[in-house]
């Protein structure tokens, strides 16, 4: 069995920070969300993996690299645009050379792994196999109908009007007979090749796609408050190493992870939380379910239930940070100029809230 992650596309909802980096790409709990799908598959036994990149193939590949550091291959698939989840499989079709395949939405995160999903479509043997969840707002998924006797009847794409509170799951295990499909259907009324379609015209053409409702933890991550939420849940996996160096009066108190080179001094860090590489707190307290990036900077402050990306500088606030995510190189101090008053510089779809 291979493996196919869908990294292309534009980020769009997560503006400012996916402006100039891949959505794939914006860590949870320190790691990439890209990284967990990648892992998943390895501890599955895919070592072949394809990976669709689009407009941010330069850091997907840099990130990645030829998946030696997981032991596995992977090879890079360029699509020229985002023309809909089934385009990527049709042009993934070489690569996938007539093996059985797991596809994986690069933005999804499903804790648990896949292992139960493989074993079973390895047991059963149907043409497809899609991962379910019970959702409260179906509207933004591709919706699944089953029918009395548990079998998919129809899938439609983002529905305004759901059948049922079914989304697909961004994970698919298919057959060769996914490319007779992909080749088969139009494109929707958005212009995407639509996977949902795709795996109806199986349905239609009396192959057997079998349904997996799974009960675990799962999020598409687009928004930032799905971010903070599957940063909670990573977190919430973590295990306690302390590799950087605590000075002064600084703890650290539940499980934490500080990265080598990070330097607390006076501080305290209430997990969980991880503090990434080259990291540097001063008289700080940084507060359960926070992930602090690489070489991050803060001094003087407070923090909590946030994330900041790598080389942002935090200095002297009086109040305390939470619900946040920091892009990378993002700086906030407090200033003694006058006018006493806030200064900004937001990127574009930012957000600032003041008590
Ligand atoms: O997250 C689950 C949902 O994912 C499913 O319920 C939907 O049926 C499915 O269509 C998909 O919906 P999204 O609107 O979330 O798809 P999105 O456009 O965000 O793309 C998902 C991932 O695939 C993302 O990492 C970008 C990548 N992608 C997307 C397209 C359209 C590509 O690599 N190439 C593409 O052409």
């Amino acid at each position: 069995m291979k493996g196919l992650i869908l990294s292309g596309g534009k980020g769009t909802r997560l503006r400012p920070i996916t402006h100039t980096a891949a959505k794939q790409l914006v860590p949870v709990a320190n790691k990439p969300i890209l990284f967990y799908a990648i892992e998943a598959m390895v501890e599955a036994g895919i070592r072949d993996i394809g990976i669709i990149v689009g407009d941010t193939h330069l850091e997907v590949r840099e990130a990645v690299g030829d998946g030696s550091a997981w032991g596995a291959r992977v090879a890079y698939i360029q699509q020229e645009a985002p023309l809909g989840l089934a385009h990527a499989v049709k042009i993934a079709e070489d690569f996938m050379a007539g093996d059985d395949f797991v596809m994986y939405l690069g933005d999804n995160l499903i804790r648990g792994g896949l292992q139960p999903f493989v074993r079973q479509f390895d047991e059963d043997k149907p043409d497809a196999m899609i991962l379910l969840a019970h959702v409260a707002n179906p509207r933004q998924f591709g919706v699944a109908e089953l029918g009395e006797d548990g079998r998919v009847v129809r899938l439609e794409e983002k529905p305004p009007e759901p059948r049922s509170d079914l989304a697909l799951v961004g994970v698919y295990l298919f057959t060769r007979r996914i490319f007779d499909a992909v080749h088969a259907i139009k494109p929707s009324p958005r212009g995407e090749l639509e996977i949902t379609d795709a795996i109806q015209y199986l349905i239609d053409h009396q192959h057997r796609v079998m349904p997996h409702v799974i009960k675990g933890w799962w999020k598409d991550t687009g928004k930032l408050s799905d971010m903070l939420e599957a940063n909670r849940i990573m977190l919430d996996d973590l295990e306690t190493s302390i590799e950087g160096r605590l000075e002064g009066t600084s703890q650290v108190q539940g499980r934490v992870a500080i990265a080598p080179g990070a330097v607390l001094v006076d501080t305290v860090v209430r997990g969980p939380a991880v503090i990434g590489p080259g990291a540097r707190l001063e008289q700080t307290f940084v507060g359960p379910y926070t992930s602090i990036g690489p070489d991050v900077a803060i001094t003087g402050s407070e923090i909590e239930h946030s994330i900041v990306l790598a080389g942002s500088r935090i200095t002297n606030l009086e109040g305390r940070i939470t619900d946040s995510l920091l892009g990378k190189d993002v700086e906030i101090c407090r200033s003694d100029r006058t006018p006493r008053a806030h200064r900004l510089m937001i990127g574009d779809h930012g957000r600032v809230e003041l008590p």
